[in-house]
């Protein structure tokens, strides 16, 4: 049991150790039912594929606490189906949905405590992962695999959440044109920690990746998927197979055209026409909504909206999102899950 007390209102995001996670194995074909433990080291072979070889994905998710005390998961579905492509990709045995949301459901309710107050601006961060394990040592899938779920109480993933931040176009490429960009897995983040740590000794939040092929037009952040507010009012987010479709992105597509009644394109962003742009922001289950107050590109600097603070068409969105997620404002069918 942890014995720290959490300051729910300054809370970034960082690893605390909950009380339970989710542990389930699939051995001789089939996924067990698994369990809920309090260790939360893993022993795994010193052969795993997850160590060598990348075989391995994972997701996030958040629980919502409400102003009625219940707890809303928001779109579960669409992570369950979004690691079962991911799993495919790297050869892996897809959880089906309904034994990724029981699981989910379950370390959210036995980890109660760890979810952020209605109203603090907070979430319980669930991270599933599926990885390679067992004896092993040619490049080839594992004999086993292993499902698990760990939850954290987070705040802003960007220190200053709805705050505009500053980010740079990276000259290094995230996935290949044909790669993993599009699947949740490991090897895409290995490739953005060196990118990612340059960008922030510059001063900047993260950096934004550009297609691989032409490095002409924006894919995405990092962390987050990439949008903006063309002057003429349009929502704008990249068209591209190599990056990573977010479920943020999705519901903000839809919220756009739904609720504020833009019209909403996915096409390509070129970085050399940043200036038809009048807001811009990178999207996540972690940044959630985070306003891009400049990109930097080159000797070239572009400043969106006032560069101080969020537009009004981003904090629009945000209000929709967040009012949805912790019960406010009426979810479209199907968005929210009630533990
Ligand atoms: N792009 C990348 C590289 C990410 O890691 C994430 C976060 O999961 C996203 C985009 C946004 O995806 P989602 O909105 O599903 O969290
Ligand atoms: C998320 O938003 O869930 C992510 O996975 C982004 C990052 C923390 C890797």
């Amino acid at each position: 049991m942890t014995s720290q007390i959490i300051d729910w209102h300054t809370l970034g995001f960082n690893y605390i150790k909950t009380d339970l996670r989710y542990l389930a194995y699939w051995r001789d074909g089939r996924w067990d039912e698994g369990k809920l433990v309090e260790d939360n080291q893993l022993h795994i072979s010193e052969g795993s594929t997850a160590l060598h070889y990348g075989q391995q994905c994972f997701e996030g998710l958040k629980a919502y606490r409400c102003k009625d005390g219940s707890i809303n998961l928001f779109r579960p579905d669409q992570n369950a189906r979004r690691m079962q492509r991911s799993s495919a990709r790297v050869l892996m045995p897809e959880v089906s949905e309904q034994q990724f949301i029981e699981a989910c459901k379950a370390v959210v309710r036995h980890n109660e405590r760890f979810i952020p107050p209605y109203g603090s601006g907070g979430a319980l961060y669930l991270r599933p992962l599926v990885i390679g394990v067992g004896d092993n040592i040619g490049v080839r899938t594992a004999p086993e695999f292993i499902f698990s779920i760990f939850c954290i109480p987070v705040g802003a993933y960007f220190k200053g959440g709805m705050k505009p931040h500053d980010f740079v176009i990276s000259h290094y490429d995230r996935a290949a044109p044909h790669g993993t960009g599009a699947a949740k897995v490991g090897g895409n983040y290995a490739a953005s920690l060196m990118p990612g740590a340059e960008a922030k000794l510059k001063g900047f939040a993260d950096c934004i990746y550009l297609d691989p092929a032409t490095h002409t037009r924006i894919e995405e952040v990092g962390s987050a998927n990439f949008f903006a507010i063309t002057h003429d009012d349009e929502f704008i987010t990249p068209r591209s197979n190599s990056v990573l479709p977010g479920i943020t992105r999705l519901s903000l597509m839809e919220l756009a055209s739904q609720r504020l009644g833009l019209k909403v394109i996915e096409d390509d962003v070129l970085v050399d026409k940043l200036e038809y742009f009048k807001e811009a922001g990178a999207c996540g289950t972690a940044a959630a909504i985070t306003p891009i107050g400049s990109i930097q590109h080159g000797q070239k600097q572009y400043i969106f909206h006032s560069r101080d603070e969020a537009g009004p068409i981003i904090r629009q969105l945000f209000n929709e999102l967040s009012g949805i997620q912790v019960g406010d404002l009426e979810a479209p069918e199907g968005w929210i899950v009630k533990v």
